[in-house]
């Protein structure tokens, strides 16, 4: 199998590789400033997140451990996400009484982190926010707190830094928005 060259698919480039490296440093600082002396670990929902994660937490300072977890909705096709997800991978620790820093890639519709929330606030940490790298504002259906945000983006599909098209060009250094005759429909 051979998979196309990302050009074929990149309609604009819509937040370039400098600027996304600024954003993160920032929310890096505002982070290590906020949990200043507290005990923090950050928990990555896989794949999306882990690209923003890395970078992420070279810019925060204060100490912390990180986790992991992978949620699948149910039913739902590749491109698009609503109602319940499933949790595929659980993390390795306990979270009860720490505080808990949700890392997430996008939040389109809400509904995968709305409950990814409902689920980990079940275990009883101290403290529970989330830090999302983009946010598709206008597409929101589930009430979601966002304590740090990157970037508002517009309802496009995008892929890139950490997001996939069709599980590749994760890799991509900036985000890029995907060429509308390429987008297939879900399943
Ligand atoms: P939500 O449940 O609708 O908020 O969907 C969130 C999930 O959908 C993200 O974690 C991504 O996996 C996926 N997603 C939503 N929009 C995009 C996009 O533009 N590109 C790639 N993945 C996306
Ligand atoms: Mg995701």
């Amino acid at each position: 199998m051979t998979v196309q060259d990302y050009h074929d698919f990149l309609a604009e480039i819509l937040i370039d590789g400098d600027t996304l490296q600024r954003r993160v440093a920032e929310l890096g600082a505002e982070i290590s400033q906020d949990y200043h002396g507290q005990d923090l670990l950050l928990i990555c929902v896989l794949r999306g997140g882990v690209m923003f994660l890395t970078d992420l937490m070279r810019a925060i300072t204060v100490p912390h451990a990180v986790d992991f977890m992978a949620v699948a909705s149910y039913g739902a096709g590749a491109r698009d996400s609503a109602g319940p997800v499933r949790i595929t991978l659980d993390l390795t620790a306990s979270i009860e009484g720490r505080n808990v820093l949700l890392v997430e890639d996008i939040i389109d519709s809400g509904h995968t982190i709305a409950s990814v929330l409902e689920f980990l606030s079940t275990r009883r940490p101290r403290t529970l926010r989330v830090c999302a790298l983009l946010d598709k504002a206008e597409r929101r259906e589930a009430v979601v707190p966002v304590h740090y945000r990157g970037f508002t983006i517009p309802n496009k599909f995008v892929f890139g830094y950490g997001l996939d098209l069709d599980e590749y060009y994760r890799n991509l250094p900036f985000i890029g928005v995907v060429r509308p005759d390429k987008i297939l429909p879900p399943g």
